[in-house]
């Protein structure tokens, strides 16, 4: 059995991935036309093109534009059916899904449109397919933390459907700490919190995550490896990273895949999971960010299998559900 054969069969859990981020530009073009919207590039391999990014700011405007073609409950059945049918084909068991409510309120969409469609496909996903998920609510960092307030209003009456609040867009210069009012808010209502940290930012920003947002996980962390005491502290509370290799690698967080640390992480006992971020843009779905840091690393079978076994132990799935993929036997 070859590594990519390996990775395939193993049981695997993604815990960061944003379903805005998995537009794949055919289905773009599709849902555009049918909204009869002019998206700005001609042909599907001309948007291809434009994805070359410099830093994260360069891809969030791009993936916003994307995300604009989005209008109706099935647009987002549609989307997320797509991620889903790829992660069956990549035997990814359980999914934890990022979605980004402001993106679509901002343009004038009800919050329960974008919500029940991607529902909707999960609840498919469940039924006929057997694949589990969790939703996760992002609040945009650069907006106001009164617009996250009323985000986190907007979202009450779908508490079921939502586990966990999160941080994404912009990271450097809207520290952790914006945010620690609503996401006390958010906990008090019953969620758990995540928040992306350490991509672009310093140590000093997952340190916040950690003390102000109360966070059961960092979305990214990279660089906390520039902080010994932080790095024991992650490593004696086995804090999950969400580490998204293709996306580091697209995003120049990282120079050459060779360069990426997460041989060092394990090393260090750090709780590491492997993630797509936005695999339609980046390159790549949960089975190619394994196998081209596999290859890039000459990771063993040993450390793919630790990788996914951490996906699981870091997903919300329960104690009980864990223990069952964690007895499987492809590990
Ligand atoms: N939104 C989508 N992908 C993101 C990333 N990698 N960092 C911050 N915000 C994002
Ligand atoms: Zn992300």
């Amino acid at each position: 059995m070859n590594i990519e054969q390996y990775i395939q069969r193993i049981p695997k859990a993604e815990l960061h991935i944003h379903i805005e981020g998995s537009f794949e530009p055919e289905l773009m073009f599709q849902i555009a036309k049918r909204n009869q919207i002019d998206i700005k590039y001609k042909s599907v391999e001309e948007v291809k093109a434009a994805y070359k990014f410099g830093n994260l700011q360069d891809f969030l405007d791009i993936y916003y534009a994307g995300a604009g073609v989005l209008q109706k409950e099935q647009d987002f059945y549609d989307l997320t059916w797509a991620y889903i049918e790829r992660a069956k084909a990549e035997n990814v068991v359980h999914t934890e899904l990022f979605f980004d409510p402001q993106t679509h309120t901002n343009r004038g969409l009800a919050f329960e449109t974008v919500i029940n469609g991607i529902d909707r496909a999960l609840c498919d996903a469940k039924e006929k397919l057997g694949i589990s998920s969790k939703l996760i609510m992002c609040f945009l960092r650069h907006l106001s933390e009164e617009a996250a307030f009323e985000t986190l209003a907007q979202s009450l009456p779908f508490k079921n459907k939502i586990i966990a609040v999160g941080l994404d867009s912009s990271e450097l210069g809207f520290p952790p700490e914006k945010f620690e009012r609503v996401f006390a808010k958010a906990r008090q209502e019953g969620f758990l919190t995540v928040a992306h940290a350490g991509e672009e930012g310093p140590a000093q920003y997952i340190w916040q995550a950690l003390d102000l947002l109360k966070v059961s996980r960092i979305d990214h962390g990279n660089n906390c490896l520039t902080d010994k005491k932080l790095v024991k502290r992650l490593v004696e509370e086995q804090i999950p990273l969400t580490v998204c290799p293709l996306s580091n690698l697209s995003l120049r967080v990282v120079k050459d895949l060779k360069l990426h640390p997460i041989k060092q992480m394990l090393a260090k006992n750090l709780m590491v999971t492997i993630n797509s971020d936005d695999p339609a843009y980046f390159g790549g779905y949960l089975l190619q960010n394994y196998l081209q840091l596999a290859k890039a690393l000459n990771l063993t079978t040993d450390e793919i299998s630790l990788l996914a076994q951490n996906s699981i132990k870091a997903s919300f799935l329960s104690s009980h559900e864990k223990a069952q993929w964690l007895s499987n036997s492809e590990f």
